[in-house]
């Protein structure tokens, strides 16, 4: 037992004396029975000067067994890191449970701190769960999840931390919230971009460049002075490619490759769509490249894709669909899924990150690869340097992945890639006020737009 500081209630030597039986049957209730253990923990008094003090948790013991009610803490505490830094933890999450190291599976790997912008949306609603429950970094990952948000949302944040501590996911043992992304983002080793500004009415595509743009050089200034220095950004928030490429130049000290854009959800619809026509299971559908831009100018690739491991167009021999009408339902499917739900795509949205992180914390399937935005330079595409596009890549599964060499571009897919490597240039040539390029000037080609804009 760890816990030397108090002496134990008669419900906690109840609990010590099961808690062998309690982890190894039930990690929820194991869980339960950390909460309900004597803890430390720093919380505001009541005349808002920090103090430390000791408290006793009762999660889920009925009233006539427990001693002394414990204090709830307050529901969002701030507290000043050793290093300085403010940390808006929330609830639970503010306690620190004295632990000794062998009172923790032995299994468990060392937490791991992930940052996710717009955390009070829809998409974050679906995925934070996912990523507290294990789904994404592995049943023996635990996890800090360092939530940030804006002051207009501020109250839906807390809410949103009010149901991560509600879940008793034993994986997740830190939560904290904020607005100031210099202090959400410290020592994050991953970082989930997903808030940025919809289009709204009236609003230019360049305007939209030029609002999120801000959004995403300020992240990328708060990632390279406060986050790991290996950290790996996803970003999400539309235009994805753009935001990702301004925030990598914004970051000088962070490796550009570890920098990606969102296009697995892309890679999902298609894989999805050659499924649907080929009358099998989307499983069998594999190397599906998706490249260039998560807009209407993507190359959903039926050249290289496999069914069964065999080439696609084998398969599907109507070449007028695959060229024309699997090519334009990929690329304008979240503008019908906005049109139907009215709103755009949040659950599938937040399942294709997740298959965009394990894609690269797991192995690679040998013959296979997948496809994310990331930094061109040195492509062996022949597409231009210094932008983030769409690939085919392969990961070890250490976080890291290299671009696969050997892939067939025909006339078909270079003359596809290369509209959408025009448009990926004038989008960065709207923006070069945002990663230190001079003047801003905007010629985006009228014809192009984010899938969502029709
Ligand atoms: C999607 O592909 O579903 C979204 O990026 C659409 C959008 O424009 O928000």
């Amino acid at each position: 037992m760890a816990t030397s500081e108090i002496a134990l209630s008669g419900t906690s030597r109840l609990l010590l004396q099961k808690k062998k039986d309690i982890s190894s049957s039930s990690p929820r209730l194991y869980n339960s029975f950390i909460r309900q253990r004597s803890v430390k923990f720093n919380a505001k008094s009541s005349d808002g000067q920090k103090c430390f003090r000791l408290a006793q948790i009762a999660c889920s013991v009925a009233p006539s067994q427990t001693q002394t009610p414990a204090p709830a803490p307050a529901p969002s505490t701030t507290t000043i890191a050793p290093d300085g830094s403010k940390r808006e933890c929330f609830g639970v999450f503010c306690l620190t449970y004295d632990l000794k190291e062998e009172e923790e599976p032995k299994s468990w790997k060392k937490l791991i701190k992930i940052a996710v912008s717009g955390a009070a949306g829809m998409i974050s609603n679906h995925l934070l769960f996912k990523i507290a429950s294990g789904e994404v970094f592995g049943p023996d990952q635990p996890v800090s999840l360092n939530l940030l948000g804006s002051e207009r949302s501020f109250g839906a944040l807390e809410g949103v931390a009010m149901e991560l501590e509600d879940s008793l996911y034993p994986l997740l043992r830190e939560v904290s919230i904020g607005v100031d992304p210099y202090d959400v983002f410290r020592d994050a080793e991953w970082a989930l971009l997903i808030g940025a500004k919809p289009r709204g009415p009236g609003m230019e595509r360049a305007d939209l460049l030029d609002i999120n743009g801000k959004i995403f050089a300020e992240q990328g200034k708060a990632l390279n002075a406060v986050a790991s220095p290996n950290v790996k950004v996803l970003v999400v928030g539309n235009p994805c490619n753009t935001n990702a490429l301004i925030c990598l130049k914004n970051a000088p000290n962070i490796p550009p490759k570890n920098f990606h854009a969102l296009t697995r959800l892309d890679e999902n619809r298609a894989k999805c769509q050659l499924a649907l026509k080929a009358g099998v299971f989307y499983d069998n559908v594999s190397n599906m490249t998706i490249w260039g831009n998560h807009s209407t100018t993507q190359v959903p690739d039926f050249v290289n894709a496999k069914i069964h491991g065999k080439p696609v167009t084998e398969l599907i021999t109507d070449t007028k669909w695959l060229e024309e009408e699997f090519t334009e339902i990929v690329q304008k499917r979240g503008g019908v899924l906005i049109k139907k739900w009215g709103r755009s795509s949040a659950a599938s949205t937040a399942v294709s990150i997740v298959d965009a992180v394990k894609s690269l914390i797991t192995p690679t399937p040998e013959g296979d690869w997948f496809s994310s935005g990331v930094y061109t330079t040195e492509n062996p595409y022949g597409i231009a340097d210094d932008l983030i596009f769409s690939m085919p890549c392969r990961s070890k599964g250490d976080g890291d992945y290299e671009l696969v060499p050997d892939v067939i571009i025909n006339d078909y897919l270079r003359e596809r890639i290369k509209k959408s490597e025009d448009e990926l240039l004038a989008e960065k040539r709207c923006v070069a006020h945002l990663i230190g390029e001079g003047i801003g000037y905007c010629d985006l080609p009228g014809d192009t737009t984010l899938p969502g804009e029709q």
